[in-house]
């Protein structure tokens, strides 16, 4: 699938607000900084859509970008970094927990990861809460420029392992860099193949 529009549609702290409009969402979620706002950019090969940062904790929002006029990806904040107040990190959490538990039109979730670092508690942790809220969700280690292709290969087979201590089967992991690129097509084919189920 190509993208040939997109346009920032407006940011929500609950669902409530929302854009009005019915349409599939893809959401992007995952730690501070880990890429998330970039990969939106990537996918819509516009620099400057969503608003990143080298700074963890730049989206305080869920953003939502109407693709194609007919659905739309969306930008969480970051959970887990450990800088923030935990009020902060409290009022972010309710607003991640509203959008994904209240959200009916989203189809599916991407949860961000960086390959250069195993898996840690609190994705496990986000993960097995997915699960159980029968969210579905596919996996993408984000930043794979910064490391060899042997070297992510191994990271895509240690993070399997990882997550084969609670899942029976594997989500779907997708390789990406915001960078070069990589993954981008792959992401985009997956999502048109969700939309045209
Ligand atoms: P929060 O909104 O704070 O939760 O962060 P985020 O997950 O949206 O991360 P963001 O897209 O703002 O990127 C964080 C930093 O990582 C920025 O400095 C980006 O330039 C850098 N970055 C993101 N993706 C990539 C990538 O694929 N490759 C490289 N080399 N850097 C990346
Ligand atoms: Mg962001």
């Amino acid at each position: 699938m190509k993208i040939t529009k997109a346009i920032f549609s407006g940011s929500s702290s609950n669902v409530k607000d929302k854009p009005s409009l019915k349409l599939p969402e893809f959401a992007f979620i995952g730690r501070s900084n880990v890429g998330k706002s970039s990969l939106i950019n990537s996918l819509c090969m516009q620099g400057k859509l969503a608003h990143t940062s080298s700074t963890p904790g730049k989206t305080q929002l869920v953003n939502h970008f109407m693709i194609n006029e007919k659905w739309y990806l969306v930008d969480l904040p970051g959970y887990g970094y450990a800088k923030t107040s935990k009020t902060e990190r409290e009022r972010l959490g309710g607003v991640i927990r509203n959008y994904i538990n209240e959200s009916d039109e989203l189809l599916l979730l991407f949860v961000l990861i960086d390959c250069r670092h195993d898996i840690q508690k609190i994705d496990l942790q986000f993960m097995i809460e997915l699960g159980k809220a029968d969210v579905p969700f596919a996996i993408i280690l984000t930043k794979a420029d910064k490391i060899g292709v042997v070297a992510l290969k191994n990271r895509i087979e240690d993070n399997a392992r990882a997550l084969l201590e609670y899942w029976e089967e594997l989500p779907p992991v997708f390789a990406s860099s915001s960078s070069n690129g990589t993954g981008r097509e792959e992401i985009l084919d997956y999502i048109e193949s969700i939309i045209e189920k």
